[in-house]
């Protein structure tokens, strides 16, 4: 049933090209069109979502830690550069240009948001300047590239009016599907799953909401769509049926990809597109020659980089732009954000980081918490219940145990004693600890800063330092200990 619909008669190069497409879904992006050829991508983003129930517009609702529409941003600067993308946007339209303004593309405003084809209405003025519109849809993310640029090339090769990206899927249910002319690639029409007849239910070939349109052919014909449909908008999909009757070619180019037009209209759809999304990563991690236990746990973002023999256990989240060097372990439940890692860490079980730099050899964890602005140096220690922020940890110093690191720069080969404080904080401003190479903190220090101590030094055990240590000398801030002999036996015989 496919190989006859896949056959355009009398239309040699489409009919191979499609095959082709079958057979090798990775086989680049084809030949560009030629440079005459002005080719825009729009991209629709001004829905609410209401099937989400959220307070968040649907485009910003995020699969693989990043937005929906950012995703489908990406694919499509891909395919043309950022000035000839076109968002429309509408519903929360402020908030979702904000989110994605800085990867420069430009943005059209659908005020009244009233339907698919009620987008492309009012896109028609920032759209004049082109040959071709590629029409995409902000809330399908998995798209690539290069399944872009094989539609956009069906579509010139066929001198088509319209081409779209049609999918076989198992289960097509809740997509519009696709009428064809038997045994050819034209569309007669595509019909929404709400006004469906039971026997069309049954096609499998569904329109992906991804289209290509001669600009021209596109806004000579839009006046004909209606709103005559149970919601009452304006739907793109008619253009079908509209371009046809006005005897212009309408074919359809399947892909062989069929996940990537999946769509997030529901929190369902969007958990099922973000766990294939994690999966992938893992699975490209793995090839990369990452150890990944029981992959299906670890939450790992598009843009992460791990260098190979890095052991990830299970239960991890490696998120935004953290970067992890060669033969690492990140064991259980950590979840590191936007932080550097360098080759040979260890990071026990329960951390959490974000902003933060550990260099080679260090030791983390269990239960550090490393907060922004962290740098942890090479071979240092950083243990349980300990809290850094802002600080420089030296290369091999040590902080092991229930300690609040904040606003400090320390030496190399620093020993911090169990409970050591950095009080940074007076309540106005924050102050600076400076502790030089090999100084030595007795335990449940506090070091109010501002405050220095000299390389070298030790400070006693439960010292207040308020005043500045310099360097080879021993500090001790704390009350003298005072033994009352026999106290309390004496105690004990008043009571009786
Ligand atoms: C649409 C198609 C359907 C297709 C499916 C694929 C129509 C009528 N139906 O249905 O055939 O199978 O996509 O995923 O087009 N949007 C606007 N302005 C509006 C309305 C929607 O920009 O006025 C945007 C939405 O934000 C969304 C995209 O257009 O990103 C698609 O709209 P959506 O409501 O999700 O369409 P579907 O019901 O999924
Ligand atoms: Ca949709």
């Amino acid at each position: 049933m496919k190989k006859s619909k896949s056959k355009t008669p009398g239309a040699g190069p489409a009919g191979s090209q499609r095959r082709e497409g079958k057979r090798s879904p990775v086989s680049g992006r084809g030949s560009t069109p030629a440079l005459s050829t002005r080719v825009a991508v729009a991209i629709m983003a001004a829905g609410k979502g209401t099937r989400l129930k959220s307070q968040l517009p649907k485009v910003l609702h995020e699969v693989g830690g990043k937005p929906l529409l950012e995703h489908v941003i990406r694919a499509a600067v891909q395919v043309v550069p950022a000035k000839d993308v076109y968002a429309i946007v509408g519903h929360e339209a402020e908030r979702v240009r904000a989110a994605v303004e800085h990867t420069g593309i430009n943005f059209v405003l659908q005020a009244e948001q009233r339907g698919t084809g009620h987008a492309l209405i009012v896109s028609r003025e920032a759209l004049a300047a082109y040959d071709h519109v590629i029409v995409l849809s902000g809330d399908a993310p998995m798209i690539t590239p290069e399944t872009i640029g094989r539609l956009r090339n069906f579509h010139l090769e066929e001198q088509a009016a319209m081409t779209l990206l049609s999918a076989e899927l198992e289960n097509p249910t809740g997509y519009g599907r696709v009428l064809r002319k038997p045994g050819s690639a034209d569309v007669r029409a595509i019909v929404e799953e709400k006004a469906a007849s039971p026997q069309q239910k049954k096609i499998r070939e569904i329109n992906s909401g991804f289209y290509v349109f001669s600009v021209n052919d596109l806004y000579a014909n839009i006046g004909e769509l209606s709103t005559g449909n149970v919601h009452a908008e304006y739907y793109l999909t008619d253009m079908a049926e509209v371009l046809r009757k006005a005897r212009r070619r309408v074919v359809a180019y399947e892909t062989a990809t069929p996940n990537e037009v999946l769509g997030g209209n529901t929190r369902a759809e969007l958990a099922d597109i973000d766990q294939q999304m994690r999966l992938a990563k893992c699975r490209q991690l793995m090839t990369d020659g990452v150890t990944i236990f029981y992959p299906a746990t670890c939450v790992i973002d598009a843009d992460v980089v791990i260098a190979p023999d890095t052991v990830i256990e299970p239960y991890v989240q490696l998120l935004g732009n953290t970067k992890i060097g060669a033969g690492c372990r990140i064991r259980s439940y950590c979840v590191i954000r936007d932080s550097q890692i360098g080759d040979g860490v260890m990071i026990r079980p329960g951390c959490v980081m974000e902003d933060a730099h550990v260099s080679a050899g260090a030791v983390l964890g269990p239960y550090s918490h490393l907060r922004p602005g962290s740098e942890i140096g090479e071979g240092a220690h950083v243990g349980n219940f300990v809290e850094t922020k802002k600080i420089k940890l030296g290369k091999g110093s040590k902080a092991n145990h229930l300690t609040y690191l904040g606003d400090a720069e320390i030496g190399a080969g620093v020993n911090i004693g169990a409970g050591t404080i950095t009080c940074n904080y007076d309540g106005v401003h924050k102050h600076k600890t400076v502790i030089a190479d090999g100084a030595f903190i007795g335990s449940d220090t506090t070091l109010v800063a501002p405050v220095r101590v000299g390389k070298g030094s030790y400070i006693g055990a439960a010292s207040c330092i308020t005043d500045d240590v310099p360097d080879e000398s021993l500090a001790i801030g704390r009350g003298r200990q005072v033994v009352k002999e026999g106290w309390a036996k004496q105690k004990s015989a008043e009571r009786k």
